[in-house]
């Protein structure tokens, strides 16, 4: 949702009343709004506030019996030790402990209740068929594995999990109790002193953590809620500690395989861990490669393969530069966008559409008037033809329409009502009528197979006018405007504005402006200043909507034999106004269709999940064969198996920028790294220098992709000469780089490696870059160093591993850099420029930049070998087809720079047409002045090459004519003497 002064007028209602307002065309209206219901109010505080709230830590704790062993651990009865403490629920007195050595890097601790009742009505297991659960590998046991487990009775039952080569305790209850209720389950480790933790994304939040942070999981419809929950949930942490005296930095992680709402209270020297439900599925993580060494990326990759699957592999085409807007009103605006990009020369591979695209924000439909077919379908097909490509927004909800008026019929409604597959009111049994753009609206319940084939069938049968090549799924935490099902009875009201003004109403016009914008644009400032004035008292005025209210109850008392699942007694610190579970979304007493009648309190976080899984199948079904792509707003554990993921509804402004950089590295440890911010920022204005800054950050992210909010000034590139200036710039570079990105793709998708990398991940043992996020790595060789403030023209960075080995070079002059170890090195940075260095000891497969993805992948290829002190360089490239989802024919390339001699081995069957056109070495000490040259076995005519030596790069161009089939068709030889 938006972050427009006025959104604050959508906090929470709970049932209709009248006002006059003006629907988006500008015409008056009479809407129905949603009226205040208050409920008694004992407390808004959420508990890790609330002073007056009881610790779980006095609860009596278990005690473990009647262990029995088994091939790969033990299970064991706990049974609670002393009276129920009713912290915040019901105690579950009887627990099953299960511990198991699932492989030699992973140990797994499941505790759950005994008697788990056949309904699931009190306490909701995690079922493996809707998140993958990992398993016993079948051979690993206590004797083979990295890990170990010890527990003790004494004086109730807690353990703790150790390294076995050397002891080092990774987690530890012991001095805490465990709590297990109905509506809560704690958890507290003990951890050292200063502890490095990241992860548990989504955030928006430092890189490392800290030892004074919260972290809430519910999924919500805020996206810029900075130390706040946000829209994904994926309770992983990846511990770092950097060694004492000497000895070497360790790293490992743990996964808590649980989807209710939940809280991790990172404190001074511990941990906790709290939910309100569900199991403990605690899988620890050795981080151990085969030497015995532990890192963070071995961590990182060992989450991915082994608990929540690697990701999905992305087309190509995707690598390229997408705009987006929500605000492109007709087809003319969206040709004139296309037309801005190429008459700027600036590459635009992908044009999106917001909801301006549909009939009364109904999914699945064209505005006949502004997107009539089939002019818009030959405007998409004109996109094709040119190698670009179209993607368009689907909402999550579905409007319902108006019982009372005939001509409101809505197919897409009506098709999935006669499969009954919406989720349910539970106090009428009626569907949830909640409420969203288009009005009173349902929501698929994606535990139905049904769903499934109905949404597949409305995506099919929407590609035929409208032919999209992806889809972007918002709105999926899922949003609702009103608290409750609030439509029951009231969808004659229907369409039903939602109780707020919309961007683009009047009285919208966002007047902020990046920070540093009154210092460039003092009058533009001035006179926005001025324009926001009037426009708040244009609103006070005439207020159009009834004041916000909030509906909640704050801590809520556990009462013996009942949940509460709306106000639960532990009220966790959910950004949205009074903390309320059911406020802006599906109220969590909502039923499935399942024959458990399983609640939105179970199923919340995993909407988002659902419907991107459902998405991707639907697009398999459409285009057979084909790697699905879809966007996907709110995520969970191992969503990037199937859906990529924007930072949605940030600010324009320079802090949104810095943050969308650690809020990146979250993603890439979760296994989604086809990640990226919306560019120059969503709401609020932006301005020619956050947007030049954000245009060439956003170059080296994974997914590029410009979007603003509609009552902003527009901001495409070519908008300002600057920023068109910083654009091309950087995707020069990046579409230079794409066969790389690719690569790194393919190394993520088959190893879970990581794309973008934090400085702390690539050089483990500087624990001065424990926390740093204003530079990172993209993959193991391209060092970026943004600039991340306003009015400067230089940047400062640090080159990492100087001085013990490493080597660096300036992308654009190939200059190796000279600089101190730790040195904060000032480095130029005017307005279109992005510090980019390569890291010595890499091979890096470049072609020529064009327009779209497709052009550049046509050009020839060339070599940058940049050398190590030791003069040595690897590197290695991944080629296919780049959109089959299993690929006939592959092909891996692998470069090795050694002993004077530069190769490359090619095994695989994928045939690249282009040529190797040039190779540059950087780093070389003095000229060869001999060399011979091998392709596929047969002796080159090296003099016939082309050479230049300056400041110890050699320039080799030419090598077309003895590789014109294909650059990487045959194994190559260069040797100099
Ligand atoms: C919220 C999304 O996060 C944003 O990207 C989109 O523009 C608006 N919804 C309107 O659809």
């Amino acid at each position: 949702m938006l972050f427009l002064q006025v959104a604050a007028l959508a906090a929470s209602f709970a049932g209709f009343t009248t006002a006059q307002s003006l629907d988006p065309s500008g015409t008056q209206r009479v809407i129905p709004t949603l009226s205040p219901q208050i409920n008694a109010l004992p407390s808004l505080t959420p508990t890790i506030y609330d002073e007056s709230a009881p610790d779980p830590q006095a609860c009596p704790g278990y005690k473990a019996s009647n262990v029995a062993e088994n091939d790969h651990g033990f299970t064991a009865d706990l049974t609670i030790y002393g009276a129920n403490c009713q912290a915040y629920g019901n105690d579950i007195a009887d627990l099953t402990l299960e511990v198991s050595y699932q492989a030699k890097e992973r140990l797994n601790v499941r505790i759950y209740p005994k008697n788990i009742a056949p309904a699931n009505s009190t306490q909701y297991i995690l079922p493996a068929h809707l998140v993958e659960q990992p398993d016993w590998d079948g051979k690993t046991n206590a004797n083979c594995s990295d890990l170990a487990f010890e527990w003790s009775n004494n004086p109730t039952f807690q353990f703790r999990v150790s390294r076995v080569s050397t002891g080092e305790e990774l987690f530890s209850t012991y001095g805490h109790v465990i709590v297990f209720e109905d509506q809560f389950l704690e958890l507290v480790t003990n951890m050292v002193d200063d502890y490095n933790v990241y992860g548990l994304a989504e955030n928006i939040h430092d890189f490392r953590l800290g030892t004074n942070y919260t972290q809430t999981f519910y999924a919500v419809d805020a996206g810029n809620s900075i130390d706040g929950n946000v829209y994904g949930v994926i309770p992983f942490y990846q511990e770092t500690r950097y060694g004492q005296n000497g000895s070497e930095t360790t790293a490992h992680g743990m996964y808590a395989r649980n989807a209710h709402g939940q809280e991790w209270l990172l404190r001074a020297n511990t941990i906790a861990y709290r939910t309100l439900g569900g199991s403990f599925d605690l899988y620890f993580l050795s981080g151990q490669k085969e030497d015995g060494s532990s890192s963070a990326l071995t961590t990182i990759s060992q989450f991915q393969v082994g608990c929540i699957g690697t990701p999905a592999m992305q087309m190509y085409w995707t690598f390229g530069f997408h705009q987006a807007r929500w605000g492109y009103e007709n087809i003319s605006v969206d040709q004139s966008i296309v037309d801005g990009y190429r008459q700027a020369d600036i590459p635009l591979e992908c044009l999106w559409n917001d909801l301006d695209i549909y009939d009364l924000y109904r999914d699945f439909t064209n505005n006949d008037i502004t997107y009539p077919l089939p002019e818009f379908t030959n405007f998409i097909e004109s996109l094709h033809a040119n190698g670009q490509y179209y993607v368009p927004i689907i909402d999550s909800n579905i409007y319902v329409p108006n019982p009372d008026n005939a001509s409101d019929a809505y197919a897409p409604f009506e098709r999935g009502a006669s499969l009954q597959t919406y989720i349910r009111d539970p106090t009428t049994g009626d569907f949830y009528y909640g409420d969203n753009w288009p009005g009173f609206s349902v929501w698929a319940d994606w535990l139905l197979s049904t769903s499934q084939s109905w949404w597949a069938n409305e995506i099919i049968q929407w590609h035929k006018g409208t032919p999209f090549d992806g889809i972007w799924i918002d709105l999926s935490e899922a949003s609702s405007f009103c608290a409750g099902s609030c439509g029951n009875g009231r969808l004659t009201e229907n369409p039903a504005h939602p109780p707020f003004l919309l961007p683009g109403d009047p009285l919208t016009f966002d007047f902020n402006y990046p920070e540093g914008f009154n210092i460039t644009n003092a009058t533009e400032a001035a006179s926005a200043a001025a324009a926001s004035a009037s426009q708040a008292s244009a609103i006070s005025a005439s207020p159009i909507l009834p004041a916000a209210t909030t509906t909640t109850q704050g801590r809520t008392e556990p009462t013996p034999g009942v949940r509460n699942l709306n106000f639960p007694p532990y009220v966790i610190n959910n950004v949205q106004a009074g903390h309320a579970l059911g406020k802006s979304s599906i109220a969590p007493n909502a039923t499935h269709n399942d024959q458990y009648n399983t609640t939105e309190y179970e199923m919340h976080n995993l909407f988002g999940y659902q419907i991107s899984n459902a998405t991707y199948h639907a697009l398999i079904e459409l285009f057979p064969g084909r790697r699905p792509f879809t966007v996907g707003r709110s995520v969970f554990a191992g969503s990037g198996k199937t859906t990529s993921h924007w930072g949605g509804d940030n600010t324009s402004t320079w802090g949104s920028m810095f943050l969308s950089i650690s809020q990146a590295f979250t993603m890439m440890m979760s296994g989604i790294p086809m990640f990226g911010a919306d560019t120059c920022g969503f709401a609020r204005n932006t301005d020619f220098q956050l947007c030049s800054r954000w245009m060439e950050l956003s170059a080296f992210f994974p997914f590029y992709r410009n979007h603003n909010v509609k009552a902003a000034i527009s901001q495409e590139a070519y908008r300002w000469s600057s920023v068109a200036e910083s654009a091309r710039r950087a995707m020069a570079v990046r579409y230079s780089l794409l066969g790389y990105m690719y690569t790194l793709f393919y190394h993520a998708h088959t190893k879970g490696e990581t794309v973008m990398r934090a400085l702390a991940w690539e050089f483990p043992n500087d624990e001065s870059l424990r926390g740093t996020f204003s530079q990172f790595m993209l993959g193991p060789s391209i060092l970026v160093t943004p600039v991340l403030v306003p009015n400067v023209e230089t940047v400062q960075g640090v080159f990492p591993g100087i001085g013990k080995g490493e080597r660096w070079y300036d992308w654009y002059t190939l200059a190796e850099v000279d600089a101190q170890p730790g040195e904060n090195v000032t480095l130029q940075a005017p307005l279109e420029h992005i510090n980019v260095h390569v890291r010595g000891g890499s091979v890096l497969v470049l072609q020529e930049p064009k327009l779209t993805t497709a052009e550049t992948r046509k050009t020839p290829y060339s070599l940058l070998v940049a050398l190590s002190s030791d003069n040595t360089a690897t590197g290695n490239l991944y080629l296919d087809d780049g959109e089959s989802l299993q690929p006939n024919a592959t092909r891996l390339v692998q470069f090795s720079y050694s002993n004077n001699c530069l190769s490359f081995t090619s095994d695989g069957d994928f045939h690249s047409a282009p040529a190797l056109g040039n190779i540059t070495i950087a780093g070389l000490h003095e000229q060869p002045q001999h060399a011979s040259l091998k392709s596929g076995g047969k002796d080159c005519d090296y003099s016939e090459l082309s050479t230049s030596f300056d400041g110890g790069v050699l320039k080799i161009s030419g090598l077309d004519k003895y590789t014109s089939n294909g650059a990487f068709e045959h194994d190559f030889e260069l040797n100099f003497s």
